[in-house]
């Protein structure tokens, strides 16, 4: 439905907290307040100096080529490798020895890669492929745990120029069969299994199985590691395991330099309709962004901070906040293959213990888990390590943002709440650690070099302390090039709903001051009695009240109102279903956000439907609520749970 009237988005939450940054962080941060000031004044200066921060065998003279809207060539006429870029050039500067990744797996072993070794492993790898008749151009299929190898898989691809498309390994040989025919991939690289919430879980069935499917027969080869050790049915001549075909390379390999506006990869997203979406995304461009990004919203110090993206690198978080934006900075990361209650429930927090990790960048989801399991169990280890947070996926609710800086960041360290997409390919809108005096629940500003405002249906920029969508209104260097394969659906898609401006999908406010707070996709804001609302901001009363840990508000179709707000609300860890909660937590909201946000009906669950990314599937709940069949279920992480929802719903009349 979207924000179709022309109410606008009400801009119902106030919040008044102010964290200003710590002084000691703000004298020696990356990005000073000074610099940010000067970083405005000419948008494609800022970027071509930015572009500087690589490496290039061809240095670029031409920062934009904006000639055929909205298909866009940055610093086209430069030439570079990205794994040089990520690996070899800190080698050659004397880093060899600095660890690039602590691999923990999930029962208990690790590993230490430094960058002398990932650069042995990643040649190894990209002789591998070469051997496997892998030329620049063809696509590269990666289907694997979260282990050394994926990072290394897809920087041997991207040395050779082999575009690759990572498949979350959660998902089925259904969508990753429709992802390796889409992409039209010639070689797969795989694992036997991974390790997760205890038990080894098979990969390799799922490719055997996808490979039956029509559109995946150009794939020659399936290379594949050995994580568990579990039995692996095996295709003499297709499959290959990774221990006979790459430890025997040499571990020299020139790096060949590509275009910048040479393809990278290829990564698919699901969007909430239709088939899923190749995003495509180049070279130069993208590094440059997401190179800066880790630099100057993360500050990132490479000889001194230990860098942990908790995200899967099968999202795009894992390919820009893992693999090139840290690794082009020379960082060190942890890199964590399970979840995070295996096999207790405190496994993160002695994870940042153990290898005194510095920044955090996780989800809100995972905060909102951590709040409902209870702040004692991080109590019980030492996070004094850690001196900035992040948090990126969905809306941040204020009232998690704050226990996430108080019972994670020891109420001393900046949140940075950073706002992009998989389009994006890098974080566009978000506060600077050591300048912006930061407000809970809100991204706050577009980050130097990029132009995002909030706009009406008619594609007026609105006033401040109003709602309605975001539209980013320049061509920023890590954007999408186009959809693979359906340049139509990428103009129908970003740049049909407003002229030259590229439509993100979601709903956003400016408050008084200018800053931009998210208010979720535009599809699931609510109509009631006239009034568009978004579904954030009554999720974030609802959090608000000390015995909620998590909700979800639907719009459901009601005869009066046109829709009725219906919430559902996880409690906290000791809280109880008693007597007159509901009650107490409707009007909680009206007073709040006011009586027009008051929920209609609110119910208390166990667990929210949540795709594999964690975000909350908001359509299967307006199922529920609209006493419908549920539609599609097979992007939930766990199907089970929508039967514990429904089974707490009162009997049909
Ligand atoms: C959508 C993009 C960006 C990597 C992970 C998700 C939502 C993302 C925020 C944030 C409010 C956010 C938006 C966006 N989103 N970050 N900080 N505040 N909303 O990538 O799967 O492509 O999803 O996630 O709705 O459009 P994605």
């Amino acid at each position: 439905m979207g924000v179709s009237s022309n109410e606008s988005l009400a801009n119902l939450l106030k919040e008044e907290r102010r964290f200003a940054p710590p002084a000691e962080l703000a004298a020696a941060a990356n990005v000073t307040a000074e610099a940010y000031k000067k970083a405005a004044a000419d948008r494609l200066e800022f970027w071509a100096t930015q572009a500087r921060r690589l490496t290039w065998d061809i240095a670029p003279t031409e920062t934009l080529d904006w000639s055929n809207p909205p298909f866009a060539k940055w610093f086209a006429d430069g030439k570079l490798n990205v794994a040089y870029n990520c690996v070899d050039r800190h080698v050659e500067a004397g880093h060899g020895d600095r660890v690039a990744l602590h691999f923990e797996g999930e029962p208990g072993d690790g590993r230490t890669v430094s960058y002398a070794e990932l650069k042995d492993e990643v040649c190894r790898a990209a002789n591998a492929l070469i051997e496997l008749g892998v030329k620049a151009g063809d696509r590269v299929a990666i289907y694997l745990p979260m282990i050394p190898e994926a990072v290394i898989a897809m920087l041997a691809c991207a040395r050779i120029g082999a575009p690759h498309s990572v498949v979350f390994g959660g998902f089925s040989a259904d969508a990753l069969a429709t992802r390796i025919a889409d992409a039209d991939a010639r070689v797969v690289i795989t694992a036997d299994g991974g390790y997760r919430r205890g038990k080894p879980s098979a990969l390799k069935p799922a490719v055997d199985e996808a490979l039956t499917r029509p559109g995946t027969e150009k794939v020659r080869n399936v290379l594949v590691v050995r994580r568990t050790g579990q039995e692996t049915a095996w295709t003499e001549g297709r499959d290959l395991w990774w221990h006979d075909l790459v430890p025997r390379q040499s571990e020299q390999h020139t790096p060949q330099a590509f275009d910048a506006e040479h393809p990278l990869f290829i990564l698919y997203t699901s969007g909430t309709t239709g088939k899923p979406k190749g995003i495509l995304h180049t070279t130069g461009g993208y590094l440059t962004q997401t190179s800066y990004t880790v630099h100057a919203v993360f500050d990132l110090k490479p000889e001194t901070d230990v860098f942990w993206c908790t995200a899967d690198v099968g999202w795009v978080t894992g390919h820009s906040y893992i693999v090139y934006g840290p690794l082009s900075n020379g960082a060190t990361q942890v890199l964590y293959e399970g979840t995070p209650d295996t096999p207790h429930q405190g496994r993160w927090w002695e994870i940042i213990q153990k290898y005194r990790v510095s920044i955090l960048y996780t989800a809100p989801t995972a905060i909102r888990t951590c709040m409902k399991w209870g702040e004692d169990i991080p109590a019980k280890f030492d996070l004094s390590s850690l001196r900035l947070l992040g948090s990126v996926g969905e809306p941040i609710n204020p009232e998690a943002w704050v226990w996430y800086r108080k019972y994670i960041g020891a109420d001393r360290t900046p949140i940075v709440d950073t706002w992009w997409q998989t389009e994006t390919g890098a974080i566009m809108i978000s506060p600077l650690p050591g300048v912006t005096t930061t407000k809970p629940g809100s991204a706050q500003h577009p980050l130097p070099g990029v132009a995002a405002t909030v706009i009406d249906d008619e594609g007026n920029e609105v006033p401040n302390g109003s709602g309605g969508y975001l539209v980013l209104t320049e061509p920023w260097p890590s954007m999408l090039r186009t959809i693979w394969g359906d340049e139509q659906r990428y103009l129908d898609t970003y740049w049909s709903r407003f002229e030259n401006r590229y439509f993100a999908g979601d709903g956003a406010k400016k408050d008084e001051d200018g800053d931009i707070w998210l208010l979720g996709r535009v599809d699931d804001v609510m109509l009631v009695s006239g009034h568009n609302i978004s579904t954030t901001e009554v999720e974030s009363a609802l959090v608000s009240h000390p015995k909620v840990a998590e909700a979800a508000v639907v719009g459901a179709a009601d005869p009066t109102t046109g829709q009725a707000i219906a919430a559902f609300v996880i409690l906290r860890g000791s809280a109880t279903e008693e007597e007159g909660l509901i009650e107490e937590l409707r009007a909680h909201v009206a007073r709040e956000l006011g009586p027009i946000a008051k929920p209609k009906r609110i119910l208390a669950v166990a667990e929210l439907p949540k795709t594999r990314s964690g975000k909350i599937m908001r359509r299967l709940l307006r199922d529920v609520a609209e006493n419908r069949q549920l539609g599609d279920v097979t992007t939930l992480t766990d199907s089970t749970v929508m039967e514990l929802i429904q089974s707490k719903l009162p009997a049909a009349p």
